[in-house]
């Protein structure tokens, strides 16, 4: 495997910090070479709030990788969380220098890097840019207007920005645990929805929504772009906080409670069903039953839920997701959840399925890993891309500096 062509994917969850690596292969199709976990510390709902044991916890987790992949790799791609995304249309307007001859790749060059510029205020950064369509004297919706004829080139670029603070403190943290950040930098829910969503429900209209440990992110597609996102500050650590506080118990035992126990489906609860769980003090013991534990756990998830149709209702494209809803990340794995989210949201739901990939064993296919192959398979994508076109470099060397996701420019395999 080639050292320099290595693409490696950071994801520094509430819960848990998780690097992949992979080799694009000679065709140009990854194949996971590499895998890293930590258990996060540092972080308080997405937000870092101790950038020691965060970089303490990249380390721990790049450490795991150097196991699996054999020697330490220098620099990665980042997905961030807690950086207050917003998306916006960004549309900017030139003339054309040599109207009489056909638009070059220098013009298309030109007018992106105005959209770049027009829309940067200070505390903001650029993570993803689609340019939705070019304009050519007028006439809206060319998608290359490359070798066409006009003498007024504009550009709308669909921009996804976050605030340039939570982007550094994770990127100083990276750089503190000796490795350099390269490439992209993504949103959480934007990679997940990368792994799991098809052209065609993007396209369609859906909501990718990504339980975490300690938060709830959500990305709203339609027309095949990412037109609103939000982020909600619960997720499974609060279940597990509930049974703590609720039951009594200390909050390892409850947290593996909750992933041997608990469920959110009335089938499959059972009355006679009685658990001895260890209590705060050694030999002291706990008895409960299961629907004492399912009763806590259905009402914060019922509460995520509530949140999640709230912020979905807000956009005003509740009645037109005929795709519904996508769910990714530890929290939608609890038992029974697809029935619940269902039967609250009034709206198709799913599992996000996480592609299977080449030197993927089963483990990480977990909904919990969405993000983390999202940006894996986001990061080769491009890489394909600039292999492929070189014809395109100059929308290449755009994507790069708008930071960077020119899909209508990309091929999708
Ligand atoms: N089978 C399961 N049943 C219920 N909950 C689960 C299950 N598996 C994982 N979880 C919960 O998922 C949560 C962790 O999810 P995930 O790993 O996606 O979060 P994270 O990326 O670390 O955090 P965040 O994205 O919020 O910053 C934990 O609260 C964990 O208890
Ligand atoms: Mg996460």
């Amino acid at each position: 495997m080639g050292k320099n062509n290595l693409i490696v994917s950071l994801d520094v969850g509430t819960t848990k910090t998780r690097a992949i690596a992979c080799d694009p292969a000679p065709d140009g199709f990854p194949n996971i070479v590499g895998l890293g976990i930590a258990s996060t510390h540092g972080l308080t709902r997405g937000s870092i709030i101790d950038m020691e044991a965060t970089t303490a916890s990249i380390r721990a987790c790049f450490e795991d990788l150097k196991q699996s992949l054999g020697h330490m790799p220098l620099a990665t791609h980042l997905s961030v969380n807690g950086c207050n995304i917003s998306s916006q249309i960004v549309r900017v307007e030139t003339v054309v220098k040599q109207a009489k001859g056909a638009i070059t790749h220098a013009d298309i060059d030109h007018v992106l890097e105005m959209a770049h510029r027009a829309s940067l205020p200070e505390d903001r950064q650029i993570l993803m840019a689609f340019p939705v369509g070019f304009i050519l004297d007028g006439t809206e919706g060319i998608r290359d207007p490359a070798g066409m004829y006009g003498n007024v080139l504009g550009a709308e670029v669909h921009m996804i920005t976050g605030s340039v603070g939570p982007i550094r403190n994770l990127t100083s943290c990276v750089n503190a645990a000796e490795l350099a950040v390269d490439g992209e930098i993504t949103a959480q829910a934007l990679a997940a929805a990368e792994a799991v969503l098809s052209e065609q429900e993007k396209q369609l209209g859906v909501v990718l929504v990504d339980i975490g440990g300690g938060t709830t992110d959500l990305a709203l597609y339609t027309d095949g772009v990412p037109w609103h996102t939000a982020s909600i500050p619960l997720g499974g650590l609060n279940i597990t906080k509930d049974i703590s506080y609720g039951l009594k118990l200390p909050q390892d035992v409850a947290e593996e409670l909750k992933l041997q126990y608990a469920t959110v489906s009335d089938g499959a609860l059972d009355d006679e069903t009685e658990i001895d769980a260890p209590g705060f003090y050694p030999g002291s013991w706990t008895m409960l039953r299961q629907r004492d534990l399912a009763m806590i756990v259905v009402a914060r998830m019922e509460e995520i839920l509530e949140l999640i149709k709230d912020e979905i209702r807000r956009t005003g494209y509740f009645d037109v997701l005929p795709a519904g809803v996508v769910f990714t990340g530890g929290g939608s794995e609890l038992h029974g959840f697809e029935e619940l989210a269902s039967a609250v949201l009034g709206l198709p739901v799913r599992q996000g399925v996480v592609p299977v990939m080449r030197g993927m064993n089963e483990y990480l296919c977990r909904a919990e890993f969405a993000t983390s192959i999202g940006l894996t398979m986001y990061a080769a994508r491009l890489q394909r891309a600039r292999v492929r076109r070189p014809m395109s470099a100059a929308l290449g060397s755009v994507a790069e500096r708008l930071g960077s996701l020119m899909r209508p420019f990309i091929p999708m395999s």
